[in-house]
């Protein structure tokens, strides 16, 4: 007897199964992908023409080159990388042969695809940004296929698209189609938010998942690298921070050299990184390391021992934060750094006597709000300081505080958000939309298409406002969440949103999108990254563990 009979003979015994129904068996249209049009595109590229003459691809005589005019040469290494990375995609699972010099080309054989980046200035050095150029045009015909984008992010993005035409014929040859496309992204801001505080995240997973956003063609990674639980980052200037705040001073921490392997590998994929530094809430674990940084909370008149939220009466706080903010703006290099904002919990900042004699003197009578405003006001005039600009969740937005033009507010609590939407682009903030997209929320069936019906747009507003949304992301918060689970809950969930915000508007048929999710999954997963299937299934080449 199997373990499995063992246990559901005991379920029975325990007269568990007495009127049990298997209704997960009807909950599901019987859906079965069917080939779309569209092949396995995902996302939709914004103009695809796919024809019906095809051409074979030999892993021993196929290059990706730089065009001749391309002003990106041998030694722009975001490209060289992603021609290596993309050429072993094109090929995944295919056997290595040997070179055969002497055969004849062959008129129905594809073998070179010619990037062209064709503005002077390819910002091949550079750091993507939310104004970077992402555009780029594919023209799969004979004798070769041409890649032109005006920068390394449109070609980036370009590659990934080349990559997904590529696939096996009755035959297992490699094929690919005559083609046409061309493609920019609807939304600036695609991005992914992970959480490394709820759990410690080793780095060879965060970086398969950058590697999977750019599958996906997100752009941005939120990393939301400490919170009450822990704090994994290892600071310069404060050491004290991650030895005394993270789960375990050696092994769970994020070292200066991690750091800095993250921003260039995602830099290498078109990626951002925008790292969350979320106070006065969510600081519990700030408060190990740094004496005086959170409020001392009181029972009755006596301290309690419990600390609250940053303490924002002292003058020594700012100057942390000062100093703390100083170090984050230089290793990381985006525009924007996110400064949290959110759930800030007043109980403690009201039982301290304190506190209370320093909103008598400010005049703020009893509303805490007023409080939390006067400490986020110091805070981004800190970080202004800086020259980073900054992301808020809507909370500050919402209590009044003061925010420079270029603030970006994300969008986050569930019920009302559209109105949410329509209040900040009316007040004339730019923003970005995650209340709908919180894939931590988990249940059974094919939620991606909840999150794949969402439209961003879809509030009350001129069309003025509707431009200040750049973009939304998928949040995967850390409760339940490490490196056993986080790949298979994130992938292919978040892929729905990640079509949301490259394709257009009217991108919008869920039977079109469940034939092409089904093979791009297929293929995130011949590609190593153990992503979840939709349904019931197969993949021509299942996951084979690590
Ligand atoms: C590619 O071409 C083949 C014929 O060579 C055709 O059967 C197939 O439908 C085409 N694929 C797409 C996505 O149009
Ligand atoms: C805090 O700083 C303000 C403004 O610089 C100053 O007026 C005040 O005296 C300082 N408070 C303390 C306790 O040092
Ligand atoms: C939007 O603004 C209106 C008017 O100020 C306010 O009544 C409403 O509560 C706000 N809605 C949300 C969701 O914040
Ligand atoms: C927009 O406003 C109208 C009238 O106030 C309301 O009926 C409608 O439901 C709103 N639409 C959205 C998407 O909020």
């Amino acid at each position: 007897m199997t373990g499995l009979q063992e246990f559901a003979l005991t379920l029975l015994a325990l007269g568990f199964c007495q009127g049990f129904q298997p209704i997960y068996r009807h909950e599901e249209p019987e859906l079965t992908a069917q080939p779309s049009k569209f092949g396995s595109l995902w996302p939709l590229p914004q103009k695809v023409q796919i024809n019906d003459v095809s051409f074979k691809l030999s892993v021993s005589n196929f290059q990706i080159t730089d065009a001749e005019e391309s002003s990106a040469g041998a030694s722009c290494s975001i490209l060289q990388n992603a021609y290596r990375r993309y050429h072993e995609y094109v090929f995944v699972g295919s056997k290595k042969q040997k070179l055969d010099k002497c055969k004849r080309s062959d008129p129905s054989e594809l073998t070179e695809l010619q990037v062209w980046i064709t503005s002077a200035d390819s910002e091949c050095d550079g750091y993507p940004s939310v104004n970077s150029d992402e555009s780029y045009v594919l023209s799969v015909d004979q004798p070769v296929a041409i890649l032109k984008a005006p920068k390394v992010w449109g070609a980036l993005r370009g590659l990934e698209t080349f990559s997904q035409l590529v696939y096996e014929d009755e035959y297992g040859a490699k094929s690919i189609n005559l083609t046409f496309i061309s493609d920019f992204p609807r939304f600036s801001h695609r991005g992914v938010l992970l959480d490394s505080s709820r759990h410690f995240l080793p780095i060879k997973v965060i970086l398969a998942n950058l590697e999977t956003m750019a599958m996906n063609k997100f752009n941005v990674f939120h990393w939301h690298i400490v919170d009450d639980q822990s704090f994994p980052y290892m600071s310069r200037t404060f050491p004290q921070l991650s030895q005394k705040g993270a789960y375990h001073p050696y092994s769970h921490v994020y070292t200066p050299a991690d750091v800095k392997m993250v921003i260039e590998f995602a830099r290498m994929r078109g990626i951002r990184v925008v790292p969350e530094f979320d106070t006065p809430g969510h600081t519990q674990s700030w408060g190990k390391g740094q004496a005086d940084l959170l409020t001392p909370c009181y029972s009755g008149s006596q301290l309690s021992g419990t600390f609250g939220p940053v303490n924002p009466i002292l003058n020594a706080t700012y100057d942390f934060m000062t100093m703390f903010f100083k170090e984050i703006s230089s290793v990381f290099p985006d525009d924007y750094v996110h400064l949290g904002g959110d759930e800030v919990d007043f109980t403690c900042w009201k039982s301290n006597p304190d506190i209370q004699k320093f909103m008598a003197q400010q005049g703020f009578g009893q509303d805490y709000t007023k409080l939390e405003s006067y400490y986020i006001q110091g805070l981004l005039d800190i970080v202004t300081s800086t020259n980073k600009g900054y992301v808020v969740w809507q909370e500050v937005f919402d209590n009044g505080v003061k925010l420079k033009p270029d603030t970006v507010v994300h969008v986050w609590i569930g019920g009302g958000s559209d109105k949410e939407m329509s209040n900040v682009t009316a007040a004339g903030y730019t923003t970005i939309l995650s209340a709908p997209w919180y894939l931590d929320y988990i249940s059974t069936g094919q939620d991606w298409q909840k999150y794949y019906k969402v439209e961003p747009l879809n509030f009350n507003g001129t069309e003025e406002q509707k431009k200040l949304v750049i973009g939304g992301e998928a949040c995967l918060w850390g409760e339940y969440v490490d490196a056993t689970n986080l790949t298979p809950r994130l992938w292919p969930r978040a892929s729905a949103v990640a079509e949301r915000l490259w394709s257009a508007k009217d991108v919008t048929d869920i039977s079109d999108a469940f034939n092409r999710l089904s093979v791009h999954r297929c293929r995130m997963v011949e590609r190593g990254i153990p992503a979840e299937p939709l349904f019931s299934s197969f993949c021509p080449k299942e996951y084979k563990g690590l």
